[in-house]
């Protein structure tokens, strides 16, 4: 992981344990991309950085050195207005209404560890030994702007966390218009592009197309990371599959709305890069002030998508999520929201929790409407106190009720709302994001509350903190259900209305890292109408997220692998809910339904009083199978075998770190007739070691079970599946 500088050459060489990334000085002046992929020995070769004289329509900031063409130079941190014309990465409006700005290389440092990003969640060392960090100053000297561009590279991991800060030392304010988090210009152009879109309930579907020349991306533009499009992409080379060949990934750690984009140009180069969404963002930077933008973490795999996967995966899991329950195994869990929905009192929840005793259940949680007069959706946000008429001896004693079955007691809110229909809202009208004369527009009849503003914050942390000291609350499930409309506040200036949305998500991160910091025991899960907020900036504070609102377990499948591109095992949330299906009415097997929520954070999402003894017997089973499994399920290796977005079938398989035990799941959604006989072809395994399979009889060659395979059994109608756990003899 060390970062180098060859002072002759002005060349930096940023080295993780498989990988390089290289940068240089051209003429003193602009950060110049060489090379990033496969660990090389030397930053300097003959021709690593080659230019070429371009037509007058891409000119040279230097009349007498004809090579040197802005538009063609490969960047580090583009900017635009003075000769590069593709996708710039900074913009800002100066005191005197030009938008022209030029960064270059003022200096650098160079030193062991990682700051901390103000306000902004990010992956993070625990002691400096573990990582190295270049930052490169550049200044543009017209205006006084300075952008530090940070890059720190892993001792135990192939990513680079990039990031950026600007200073405004012009002594004039300055509006930002742009200010993404990393850029990389790649030489070369045959790229495909692959990123996560998809919408409520059918979140992260895997999309990957051919880059053409062009601008090519994605983006939120929803207040939230959302469910249509997931703050991250990848560029492959063509035929780079799940072992093999060159991916590139860039995750930005933000919750709110974001762009990525691939831009291929005249010269067959691609440009990529991510960070907020310039749309409709401006942020007044006034004279001395700094503005933080949030970190991408970049890395690059050889051994394709799989390899790049697992890199995010323990990154994230050990230096992105923290606290107590980041290395612990996490509880099996129940939740009423399908069982009941609005429906309940203390009664139904504590039977619940006494069927979920008999079966092995670990925890119950509460999900809406404990609170206000919240019967159905239209009413109560804000207004968080227990509703006496469901729940008459109040929160602590239906905790202790449910405890004394042995489970635990968890809670739902949804502290960032507010319902027109609440004491909150009557008391505070001015407390929504709104646009004064504006409708306000709702969306599940609520409002967003105005988390720019500190008072609003200091009120969820006070609310959210009461209730959560007044029972033994050792979970929370965080929801959030709308997007953002009539972006603005009212108490932040005209000039700065633009600011609003970035300024929530900084009040939210507040609100996020005060409220965990203060309740170190409780077991936080992020929830946005199922995963419209899965992202890497929510799971730096709550270490597992609620997946999907859909909980069918062919649906799974699909969002499930989908999300697997980049989060860990360990933060998504996968339950078994009832037949039919609510979301989509389909009859998928219990065991099935099973196997698709055991390939992740196990739990139920639907009523264990009505089980029959059958079932009853199946469940308890399931839950005692998932303890012995999910030490590693939820922290080995994921190696994705089967995609189901090319076939009927799927497969993968969870390998822990020392190859001595693995866990393979395979599902096949419908019956065919004479199918093939299916010869599953594992990974991740120790080639030279024997494994046994548990129900298969004799003793493999991981060889051969990597190169052969293993056989699928007969499977006997629609919706099937099977698993297998192997252990090294
Ligand atoms: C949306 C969540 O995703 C569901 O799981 C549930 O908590 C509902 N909100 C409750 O309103």
């Amino acid at each position: 992981m060390t970062i180098t500088f060859d002072n002759e050459r002005q060349t930096f060489h940023l080295r993780t344990p498989n990988t390089s990334y290289i940068l240089t000085i051209v003429e003193g002046q602009y950060p110049a991309h060489v090379y990033w992929g496969s660990g090389l020995r030397s930053a300097s070769w003959p021709g690593g950085l080659t230019l070429r004289e371009r037509a007058s329509f891409s000119p040279t900031p230097d009349p007498d050195k004809s090579r040197l063409s802005l538009d063609a130079l490969p960047q580090e941190y583009p900017g635009y207005g003075s000769g590069d014309f593709r996708n710039p990465a900074y913009q800002f409006t100066l005191a005197d209404g030009t938008t022209v700005a030029e960064l270059v290389y003022r200096d650098h440092r160079i030193f062991a560890g990682k700051p901390k990003l103000e306000g902004l969640p990010s992956t993070y060392t625990e002691s400096d030994d573990e990582t190295q960090t270049l930052e490169l100053t550049l200044h543009d000297a017209h205006s006084g702007m300075l952008a530090v561009l940070s890059y720190t590279t892993f001792r135990d991991s192939d990513a680079i966390a990039r990031s950026v800060r600007y200073v405004n030392e012009s002594g004039q304010p300055v509006r930002i218009r742009r200010a993404l988090s990393a850029s990389v210009d790649f030489n070369r152009d045959g790229f495909e592009l692959v990123h996560l879109n998809g919408a409520w309930a059918n979140e992260r579907h895997i999309s990957r197309r051919a880059l053409v020349q062009g601008q090519q991306g994605i983006e939120s533009r929803r207040g939230s990371s959302s469910h249509q499009h997931n703050p991250f992409v990848a560029l492959v080379s063509p035929g780079a599959g799940e072992e093999q060949g060159d991916a590139y990934g860039f995750s930005l750690v933000y919750s709110g709305s974001f762009a990525a984009s691939a831009e291929v140009d005249q010269f067959h180069t691609t440009r990529v890069s991510i960070g907020l969404n310039p749309f409709d963002f401006e942020w007044q930077l006034d004279p001395g002030q700094s503005f933080q933008a949030p970190e991408a973490v970049l890395v690059y795999s050889n051994e394709g998508l799989g390899g790049m996967s697992r890199t995010y995966h323990r990154l994230y899991r050990t230096r992105l999520c923290r606290g107590e329950f980041r290395d612990r195994t996490r509880p099996v869990l129940v939740n009423n929201w399908e069982a009941t929905y609005f429906d309940f009192n203390a009664d139904k929840i504590a039977a619940i929790a006494e069927a979920g005793s008999r079966l092995g259940i670990e925890l119950f949680v509460l999900d809406d409407g404990w609170f206000g007069r919240r019967n159905d959706d239209t009413t109560s946000l804000g207004d968080w106190k227990v509703d006496l008429n469901k729940l008459p001896q109040g929160l602590d004693d239906l905790a202790k009720r449910v405890n004394a079955h042995g489970l635990q007691f968890g809670l739902w809110f949804e502290p960032e709302m507010i319902s027109p229909d609440s004491d909150l809202y009557r008391a505070h009208p001015d407390w929504c994001l709104h646009v004064e004369g504006r409708r306000r527009t709702q969306g599940r009849r609520q409002l967003i509350l105005d988390l720019s503003r500190q008072d609003v914050c200091d009120y969820i942390i006070d609310t959210v903190g009461g209730v959560l000291a007044s029972a033994p609350i050792a979970y929370v499930k965080w929801d959030m259900n709308r997007n953002m409309t009539e972006i603005g506040s009212a108490l932040l200036p005209p000039e700065r209305q633009r600011e609003t949305a970035h300024r929530y998500m900084l009040g939210l991160y507040r609100v996020l890292e005060t409220i965990t910091s203060r309740f170190p025991h409780i077991l936080f899960e992020s929830c946005s109408g199922g995963g419209g907020r899965f992202d890497p900036g929510m799971l730096h504070y709550m270490p597992q997220t609620w997946t999907s609102d859909n909980s069918d377990a062919v649906c799974r499948l699909k969002i499930q692998y989908g999300t697997s591109l980049v989060y860990p095992i360990s933060s998504m949330g996968a339950h078994v809910s009832a037949v039919p299906n609510h979301q989509v009415h389909r009859m998928a097997s219990l065991k099935m339904r099973g196997d698709v929520a055991m390939s992740g954070n196990f739990g139920y999402e639907l009523d264990l009083t009505k089980f029959t003894d059958e079932e009853q017997v199946e469940v308890a089973a399931q839950v005692a199978a998932y303890k012995e499994l999910r030490e590693l399920v939820q922290f080995g290796d994921l190696y994705r075998l089967k995609s189901p977005f090319e076939g009927n079938d799927t497969a993968w398989m969870i390998v822990s770190a020392d190859k001595s035990e693995a866990f393979v799941a395979y599902f096949r959604v419908l019956a065919q007739p004479n199918a093939p006989i299916e010869w599953l072809r594992l990974a991740g395994l120790d080639p030279k070691a024997d494994y046994e399979v548990d129900g298969v009889e004799g003793v493999f060659g991981g060889d051969q079970l990597m190169f052969a395979g293993l056989v699928i059994d007969d499977l006997h109608g629609d919706f099937q599946s099977a698993t297998w756990r192997l252990k090294r003899v």
